[in-house]
């Protein structure tokens, strides 16, 4: 008998580092500072929300867009923020998470053949993302310290087949934000060409040190090219939610929703409306950055006397820490022996990067409990 083999469409694609140090974490009991996602409770009045609204009976299928009070919840946010209107009708649409709706963004926009630019190091989705629909990543490495974009440089990978160009600000694994001026050169290299953007801008409110968060909407030349995506389970300390949105014009949303009807068709009901409540008070978004500024600062104190190096994170909840004082090891060995024998699990950033660069750097995760850290800090610095 004959079992059809299947060819993988993703040769390059296994299990991910996070799952990999996350299995490590548990079996050697190690802090887990690996995979970003919070440790500590969650709003007692979301969670309530939550209930409240499923109680309600709100528990059948969303429509496809999202529900219209969330749609209309974010609409008023980005315009409070950020002075963008976007039409909840037709230019908002409520996703499955940040992730659904990369690739969304990714799979209406890619063909065959396009090319699209990557900053790396890069969340682990864009790739695998781009390839399925056929694209080319044109990988552009971002260097450590300071991780800033060459603008030159990306100005001579642009071709004519360059379709779109992946931005993230606050930069997952980095922790780099971009500034004005950035959003400056971006705009002097779009204008006038057909290139599309995605700002993945789902640490939004995770910005640190009075900084700005400059959103690609907020420069019109950007704004009418772009998918901006954001996510709920980021703002409000609940990943396992899934839910996020992507506000794009008109034209754009109408492509984007092609694709996330058949992916998701729509989203998990009775968090929708329970967001959409929860939204109407700021307070609850405008507290996150000095909350999470906190915690960056307890984690940084923590491991002052030790031999890593650092430059503080300006934004998103991680910390990269250089170890080239401590090892010449490589980052993935380190990253190991860290787990097995320190009892702290981080992610080495060679694996954001395609040609898995080492530069000696490990991403720590601070959106942990303060005894959680101090505990993490206290054995980072006996190295
Ligand atoms: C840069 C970046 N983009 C997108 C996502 C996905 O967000 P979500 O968990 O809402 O799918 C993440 C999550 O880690 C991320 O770090």
């Amino acid at each position: 008998m004959n079992k059809p083999i299947i060819a993988t469409k993703l040769p390059l694609v296994g299990t991910t580092i996070f799952t990999v140090m996350s299995s490590m974490a548990t079996e050697y009991k190690a802090i887990n500072l690996s995979q970003g996602f919070p440790d500590f409770p969650v709003s007692e009045e979301l969670i309530s929300l939550v209930n409240k609204y499923m109680k309600l009976g709100y528990n059948q299928y969303a429509p496809m867009m999202g529900v219209k009070e969330l749609r209309e919840a974010i609409s008023e946010k980005t315009l409070k923020l950020y002075n963008v209107n976007y039409h909840p009708d037709s230019e908002i649409t409520v996703t499955s998470g940040g992730t659904e709706a990369l690739f969304a963004a990714i799979t209406a926009i890619v063909k065959a053949g396009d090319e699209v630019i990557v900053f790396e190091p890069a969340y682990d989705s864009y790739i695998p993302a781009i390839e399925l629909n056929g694209g080319i990543p044109v990988c552009i490495s971002l260097k450590y310290p300071d991780y800033k974009i060459d603008w030159n440089e990306v100005r001579n990978n642009i071709s004519l087949k360059t379709k779109l160009i992946i931005i993230n600000t606050p930069h997952n694994p980095t922790g780099a934000v971009l500034s004005e001026n950035d959003l400056k050169e971006l705009t002097n290299i779009v204008q006038n060409t057909n290139i599309f953007l995605i700002g993945d801008e789902v640490y939004e409110h995770i910005i640190f040190d009075s900084l700005k968060h400059h959103s690609l909407m907020t420069v019109p030349e950007l704004q009418q090219r772009s998918f901006i995506i954001s996510s709920f389970g980021k703002t409000f300390h609940v990943t396992g939610w899934k839910t996020g949105y992507c506000v794009a014009p008109k034209q754009l949303t109408t492509e984007f929703r092609k694709i996330h009807q058949f992916l998701t068709f729509s989203t998990f009901t009775p968090l929708q409306y329970a967001l959409a409540e929860f939204l109407k008070n700021p307070d609850n978004y405008n507290g996150v950055p000095a909350f999470y500024e906190k915690k960056r600062n307890t984690f940084l104190e923590s491991i002052k006397s030790s031999k890593f190096t650092f430059v503080p994170s300006k934004g998103s909840y991680f910390q990269n820490l250089c170890y080239s004082a401590i090892s010449d090891e490589p980052d993935t060995d380190i990253a190991i022996r860290l787990t097995k024998e320190i009892g702290v699990a981080s992610v080495p950033i060679s694996v954001f990067y395609k040609d898995k660069t080492d530069e000696k750097i490990l991403r720590f995760c601070f959106a942990k409990e303060d005894e959680t850290l101090l505990k993490a800090g206290e054995k980072l610095s006996k190295l």
